[in-house]
């Protein structure tokens, strides 16, 4: 399992090889099982592999040949029907998205948490035709790596842990 955390990178080049759906559910599968608090599940996520939605994506950000490039985008929104605390259904989303690029990994895929796009989290929603009540928190893209993750190094145990009382 340590293995698993430690060995994800973010992929940023696939081929053109097309992600099937039981692997895509697998992915969500792994998303839902996220912890949120009471239990909320406030996440809501659009998957898109239309290569022509993907191009309206692609428009709306810097990283728009990721966008392209990739077979499969899973747009992951916040819902307000659903939310009980703004920063801790936020903070749940995010575990919510770990958990799909993990299991992403362990499937032999490669994927990115896109966050840049959220500058134009609203032009997204229209594209996507997403109800009022979503907010956009992130894009991942997904497919089968067309090259290794970047070399990334981490801070120290040390550096990290203020206090060890
Ligand atoms: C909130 C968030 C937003 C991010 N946004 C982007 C993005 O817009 N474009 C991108 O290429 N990578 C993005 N990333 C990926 C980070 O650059 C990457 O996780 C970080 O550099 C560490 O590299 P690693 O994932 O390979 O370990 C984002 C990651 C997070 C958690």
């Amino acid at each position: 399992m340590h293995d698993l955390i430690k060995t994800r990178r973010s992929t940023r080049k696939f081929t053109s090889k097309e992600i099937e759906d039981e692997q895509l559910n697998k992915i969500i599968e792994a998303g839902i099982w996220a912890p949120s608090g009471l239990n909320n599940q406030p996440w809501k996520m659009a998957t898109i592999k239309d290569s022509g939605t993907r191009k309206s994506l692609a428009s709306l950000t810097h990283y728009s040949s990721i966008i392209k490039g990739a077979p499969v985008l899973i747009a992951v929104f916040l819902d307000a029907n659903l939310s009980y605390d703004h920063t801790k259904d936020v903070q749940a989303t995010g575990a919510c998205i770990q958990n799909m690029l993990l299991a992403i990994h362990a499937l032999g895929l490669g994927g990115v948490w896109l966050g840049e796009i959220l500058k134009s989290k609203d032009k997204v929603s229209k594209v996507l035709n997403a109800p009022e009540n979503l907010e956009l928190m992130a894009i991942i893209a997904l497919g089968h790596p067309a090259e290794e993750g970047d070399k990334k190094s981490r801070k120290s145990v040390e550096e990290v842990v203020f206090l060890n009382n």
